[in-house]
């Protein structure tokens, strides 16, 4: 394995190649769109002639994922659509009309259940702006367009992954507060998310908002995992008080995870409970390996780094990152904002 907590400055299937199989947690990332953006660099990805060209390119990035990933792992991809721009092509087919909206995102989407055996767990609609039609009522905002015979765009997709059927979740940490019902309790956020954009001075102009990392990362990257076999430790929160360090939650989670479900012995328990790994009030642990040597945190990928977001909320929230990214000019921008951050500490 490469160093972790570096971001390389190379191509993305040149840089999966160097991570080996099963190594990784979780996967979050925003390829290129199709005909977008000029990210002025060689190889780099959405300039092809052809949608299926860069259908293609994705697939087969997405094939190196589902390869790096642990099979506990989890991988949110985020991509937008394009309008086809006849552009004096030679178009002869039905799909690639003058105007057409391509569904390039879901044909990606599509193509990793069929091809690639990867299951599609949810497909998020990420919400820059929106509007209530019967208040006319809007909030958020998303770049101004000139169109006047469609609307405009105003959400993408974030593809949520996995490639096997036990996986890390921890939806207890993404969950948002039942406001309406004045109880204590959250509630799952759903597949409909407002993830505002966030201005900033860096010349970077397909930047994700903090949260989104934050959201993908808090759900779907273990905070530690096994040192020797890499297996995420589970933090449950139940309701009730816990009077002795107990890792059995048979009753609380109804077989979801059942299969990892055990006591722990009296050697471990002494162990965890020396080195702090002892539960908070209403949390309990799923120990799922008898490996007995240690913690380390989980690692977020993202291959497609561009301003680093990724890697500085991955940071932020105590995990371990490592990333691609092309361009050098965007490696400058990574290293002054993870400096940044570091200074902070
Ligand atoms: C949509 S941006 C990612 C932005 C990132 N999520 C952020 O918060 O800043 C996509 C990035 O992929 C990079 N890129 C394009 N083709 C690439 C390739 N073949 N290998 C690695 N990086 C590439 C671009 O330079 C660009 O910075």
């Amino acid at each position: 394995m490469i160093p972790i907590n570096k971001i390389y400055n190379c191509e993305v299937l040149e840089g999966l190649k160097k991570l080996p199989d099963n190594s990784i947690d979780c996967i979050v990332t925003s390829p290129p769109y199709w005909n977008l953006r000029d990210y002025r660099v060689d190889s780099q990805i959405g300039l092809e002639n052809h949608p299926d060209e860069y259908i293609r390119k994705i697939i087969d990035i997405m094939k190196e994922f589902r390869r790096v990933l642990k099979p506990t792992g989890t991988i949110w991809l985020n991509l937008g659509d394009s309008y086809y721009k006849n552009k004096g092509r030679d178009c002869k087919s039905n799909w690639l009309q003058h105007k057409q909206k391509l569904l390039i995102p879901f044909r990606v989407a599509i193509k990793c259940q069929d091809d690639l055996g990867l299951i599609l767990r949810n497909d998020i609609t990420w919400i820059k702006q929106w509007c209530n039609f019967k208040t006319k009522d809007s909030a958020g905002s998303v770049t101004p367009t000139s169109v006047k015979d469609r609307l405009n765009t105003h959400s993408e997709s974030i593809f949520f992954f996995v490639k096997d059927k036990k996986y890390y979740f921890n939806i207890d940490k993404i969950k948002i507060p039942c406001r309406d019902l004045k109880i204590k309790t959250g509630k799952n956020p759903g597949d409909s998310i407002i993830f505002p954009l966030e201005p900033s001075r860096e010349k970077h102009y397909a930047m994700f908002p903090k949260t989104l990392p934050e959201f993908c990362i808090k759900a779907g990257c273990p905070e530690m995992v096994c040192k020797k076999c890499g297996t995420p430790l589970l933090k449950i929160k139940v309701g009730g008080n816990i009077n002795s360090f107990n890792f059995r939650v048979r009753d609380v989670k109804k077989g979801r995870i059942k299969s990892l479900d055990r006591r722990a012995s009296s050697k471990e328990t002494k162990k965890y409970n020396e080195k702090s790994y002892m539960p908070k009030s209403k949390e309990k642990i799923i120990l799922a390996c008898s490996c007995n040597s240690g913690f380390k945190p989980g690692i977020v990928l993202d291959p497609f780094m561009g301003s680093g977001t990724t890697a500085l909320v991955a940071k932020r929230l105590n995990r371990n990152f490592i990333g691609f990214e092309l361009n050098k000019d965007y490696l400058k921008i990574i290293e002054k904002r993870l400096s940044q951050e570091f200074s902070n500490e």
